[in-house]
């Protein structure tokens, strides 16, 4: 029997936040304002997981994974599951990265001419190209329309007032995302979802509008489930706000809304058993029929479970406040500043992680090298109209740090 004791039952629940800090190996050296919203640092319980399923996959590959592949995802879904609130582990597929994910989706709906996507011009590259790459395959079409027209005033009604009501009898999916990386707004997924589950009313199963978001950078802060949010499909990476093993993220979707896709890249998960021959093609589709195949980085995989372990450890309310406290922190003090713009909304609803910000007299690079030259490490959204400097405050950072930041910008008047 190849497993072990395995680690990642570590304890860590009661650590204050600078016992957190500590589980990370972020070198003090700088000041990490953009490791949470861009690629994460292992804390403890997670490098550790992944040390031991290292070790046991290079002590003997072939036995190590014919005991463990299965039995350990099914450990991470389960543990996705209940992170995410959900009841079935098998509707969740696991991915290296949104990225993934998002391609995995929308190539997998096959979308037809005469079948639309409608998304916006707020989301990132990802989903944008993988709309774009899966309808030029596949026939369907797509259109992007603005969810508002001036950041500062934008409510949510009126963000779902637009969406709706740019949904055409050919629109078969809605492509959102729950945070913006441009500009830090957070979108009302779960009021979306309901108006389109009024407009689905009058909808035959066939056309039922697909509602598919982005939720990189609202799991791992925000509160709500996935029942809560009400989407059909749930794509996120887990190696930003989650610290998950980087390379690692998961489709999450509903009973229905697998139903609806077919699979793009063979599954190596079990499901491959059953699919053999074409007849045997089981006719219910899940998470694990969609988990794109081959082999992967299977220790950073089967680490995944670390990671909710860990974030559960800390609290999920505990979490989600920490990392608004210290959002305000943030863009309060920049709105306080008369040389910079703060392109985040202030109000709670409408944000999340993300402080975006232009220094006036500076383009962005400038800003984020002269902030590296203090130690600061921030980063670009890298949009083609929105080119803000970002800092996303986690839970790696503290009041004090958020502090030494304001001061640095305070510093470009
Ligand atoms: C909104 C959004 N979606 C997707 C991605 C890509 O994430 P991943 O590296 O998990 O593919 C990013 C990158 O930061 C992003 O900001």
């Amino acid at each position: 029997m190849i497993g072990q004791k395995n680690p990642t039952t570590i304890a860590t629940s009661s650590l204050s936040w600078e016992e957190v800090r500590a589980q990370f190996n972020l070198t003090p050296d700088y000041l990490h304002l953009g490791a949470s919203q861009f690629i994460a640092s292992h804390p403890k319980p997670v490098r550790e997981a992944i040390a031991h399923y290292r070790r046991l996959l290079d002590e003997n590959p072939v036995l190590c994974t014919q005991e463990l592949e299965n039995a350990e995802m099914q450990k991470v879904r389960e543990a996705a599951a209940r992170y995410l609130g959900m009841n079935e582990p098998d509707y969740i597929a696991m991915t290296d990265s949104t990225t993934m994910g998002l391609g995995t989706i929308y190539s997998g709906l096959n979308l037809q001419p005469g079948q639309e996507v409608l998304t916006t011009v707020h989301d990132h590259y990802s989903q944008h190209e993988a709309i774009r790459l899966a309808t030029r395959r596949s026939g369907g079409s797509y259109r992007k329309i603005a969810l508002y027209d001036r950041l500062n005033h934008v409510a949510e009604y009126e963000m779902v007032d637009r969406l709706v009501r740019e949904v055409r009898p050919e629109t078969r999916v809605v492509g959102i995302t729950w945070v913006h990386s441009s500009t830090g707004l957070k979108t009302p997924v779960a009021q979306i979802a309901q108006a389109l589950a009024e407009l689905n009313r009058n909808r035959d199963e066939a056309d039922r509008v697909l509602l598919l978001v982005d939720g990189v950078h609202g799991f791992g802060i925000e509160r709500e489930t996935l029942p809560e949010l009400g989407c059909d499909f749930f794509i996120a990476g887990c190696h930003k706000w989650l610290y998950g093993p980087r390379g690692t993220g998961l489709v999450a979707a509903t009973r229905e809304a697998w139903q609806t896709v077919s699979p793009v890249i063979p599954t190596f998960t079990d499901a491959m058993d059953i699919i053999t021959e074409e007849a045997e093609r089981p006719d219910h589709m899940d998470g694990k029929q969609m988990t794109p195949g081959g082999f992967h980085s299977l220790e950073h995989r089967w680490a995944l479970r670390a990671a909710f372990e860990f974030m559960e450890s800390l609290g999920r309310e505990q979490v989600c406040q920490r990392v608004h406290e210290l959002n305000r922190q943030c863009k309060e003090g920049l709105a306080a500043m008369p040389h910079v713009v703060l392109h985040t909304p202030l109000d709670e609803a409408l944000s999340s992680g993300i402080t975006s910000f232009e220094v006036r007299g500076y383009n962005t690079d400038e800003v984020i090298e002269a902030l590296q030259k203090e130690k600061i490490i921030s980063t670009k959204a890298p949009y083609q109209y929105y080119q803000y400097a970002r800092f996303t405050p986690g839970i790696i950072n503290t009041p004090e740090e958020v502090d030494r930041a304001l001061a640095a910008v305070w510093k470009l008047r």
